[in-house]
């Protein structure tokens, strides 16, 4: 069962409960907190913070036991300076209150944090967020559950009444990441591409969205050549799926959602070597997770007035008799022919057709998510997703969705002299370029399959989709990265 988490007007001098965490900037901020506490708990607890290490740094926690006092447990999160602190480190010092309740075995937990000068939705949202994000575990694939300890109600305090309403948006949301973690957690013999259209059809059925799935035969008569000539080498059926979300009233905006679905990525005959962490390419379908995971929210939330598609051309890139050949020459949907100089730039042959089927939809944008280069991870690292788009209105609008949901874009150039390096003596271009600049020449291939009248952003989500030590809100493995900017872009209407 998901944390109960709600909103009160209480605030620490008045709460009681079982656990009370505080967030403490570090220094003497003047902002009332330590005065309130020694108003509560006595002038002898301050004392001791200053006698002791707790420096109210950011990420540093305390817990004192207050034997026989109610709350019997308090938690002492650090803020660190006032100057910097905002969403980000409100964010990460609430994930790090759960966490140390949680590691306390609390059942029942208040938070306060100095949200004061932050507006009331937004604070309550990205608490909610780093609550459930934070304490989110995985335990599908163990024959026993580990005993976890996890409060089951959680208080954000000194929070108005209206930041009900946002708590409510953050639990969809949520839902939505927890999603997208459990697809791209699950093993490649599990999350296959069957697997992920009936998890579309499981949030169709659920929430009353459209879905369509097309076979092999279907897309072989729609000419994808280039996603077929992926799967070929797999003994997994691909599966083309298209799930809709209409509003209720009038549509005012059209959008597509096009997700990476592979479900295992072994490179095919460029198979991937040493080194490649090839046996973690079951995250290769990070980008569909992300989309089914915003789909799932977007259904729960029904914004009105956008009519949203998501798309994945899913399959695995294998190797087998039947496997495309390095050399080979495939025809896309759009009529355009390329050469396979690699196998394993097998992400944008996917894309390609579901870029030409989702510019069919005559959208008013299309956003792509992809785990695209190693070359983006080498860029811009795991915390960092990359961001190509030749809007400007589309990629600001998304670097700002992306922020409000603790997620960092960075927008990346479409130059188009690189394109060059995808040219080929034979086909119309080859589907890789040079290794400098691999993950823009990547970019540049998918916009040749997207209409240019639609506007588009591609999203490379290599670096962000897994984290090995886990990071801010993110336990360790998938982060569900994508999600949080997704339904953030999509709810605040989308494109400008
Ligand atoms: N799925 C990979 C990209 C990837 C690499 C994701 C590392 C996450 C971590 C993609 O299909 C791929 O193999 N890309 C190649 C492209 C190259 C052959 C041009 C790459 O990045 O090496
Ligand atoms: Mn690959
Ligand atoms: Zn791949």
């Amino acid at each position: 069962m998901a944390v109960e988490i709600r909103c009160s007007t209480a605030n620490l001098t008045n709460w009681s409960g079982q656990a009370l965490a505080v967030g403490l900037f570090s220094g003497d901020s003047g902002d009332g907190t330590r005065r309130q506490l020694e108003e509560r708990f006595g002038a002898a607890l301050l004392q001791r913070l200053e006698q002791g290490r707790f420096k109210a740094k950011p990420g540093e926690s305390l817990s004192i036991d207050l034997l026989g006092q109610q709350p019997g447990l308090l938690v002492l999160v650090g803020l660190g300076a006032p100057a910097d602190f905002g969403p980000e480190q409100l964010r990460s010092a609430t994930a790090a209150a759960s966490r140390t309740a949680a590691a306390a075995g609390v059942a029942q937990l208040a938070i306060a944090m100095p949200v004061e000068g932050l507006d009331p939705a937004s604070a309550a949202s990205a608490m909610a967020e780093a609550v459930r994000l934070s304490l989110y575990a995985d335990q599908r694939f163990k024959s026993e559950a580990e005993p976890r300890p996890c409060p089951e109600q959680v208080e954000l305090l000194g929070m108005p009444e209206q930041a009900a309403t946002a708590v409510g948006t953050a639990a969809a949301v949520c839902s939505g990441v927890e999603l997208a973690r459990e697809l791209v957690a699950a093993p490649p013999n599990v999350a296959t591409p069957a697997a992920l259209a009936d998890t579309a059809a499981a949030i169709a059925r659920d929430h009353g969205l459209e879905l369509k799935v097309l076979e092999r035969a279907d897309c072989e008569a729609l000419g994808m050549g280039a996603y077929l000539a992926v799967a070929q080498g797999s003994d997994l059926p691909p599966k083309f799926i298209h799930l809709t979300y209409r509003p209720a009233g009038a549509v005012q905006r059209r959008l597509v959602l096009v997700g990476k679905g592979l479900t295992f990525d072994s490179g095919g005959y460029n198979l991937k070597t040493a080194g490649s962490q090839i046996e973690m390419m079951k995250y290769d379908m990070g980008g569909s997770a992300a989309v089914l995971g915003a789909m799932r929210a977007i259904a729960e939330l029904k914004p009105a007035g956008v009519e949203v598609h998501m798309i994945v051309a899913s399959c695995e890139n294998m190797i087998s008799g039947g496997a495309i050949h390095p050399g080979a020459i495939v025809t896309a949907s759009n009529g355009k022919t390329i050469e396979i100089n690699n196998t394993d730039a097998e992400g944008r042959l996917t894309l390609a057709d579901a870029l030409v089927y989702a510019c069919k939809l005559e959208p008013d944008a299309v956003v792509d998510l992809a785990t695209l280069t190693g070359a983006c991870v080498i860029a811009l690292g795991e915390e960092i997703a990359g961001l190509w788009s030749p809007s400007d209105g589309l990629a600001e609008a998304l670097v700002d969705a992306g922020s409000r949901g603790g997620e960092n874009l960075w927008r990346m150039p479409l130059r188009a002299s690189y394109r060059d390096g995808l040219k080929s003596g034979l086909a119309d271009m080859k589907n890789t370029g040079p290794r400098p600049g691999g993950s823009i020449t990547a970019a540049l291939f998918l916009q040749d399959f997207v209409t240019p009248a639609v506007s588009w952003a591609h999203l490379d989500i290599a670096g962000t989709v897994w984290s090995d030590k886990g990071r801010g809100l993110d336990p360790a493995g998938a982060t569900g990265f994508g999600v949080r900017t997704l339904v953030n872009w999509v709810c605040a209407g989308g494109p400008a």
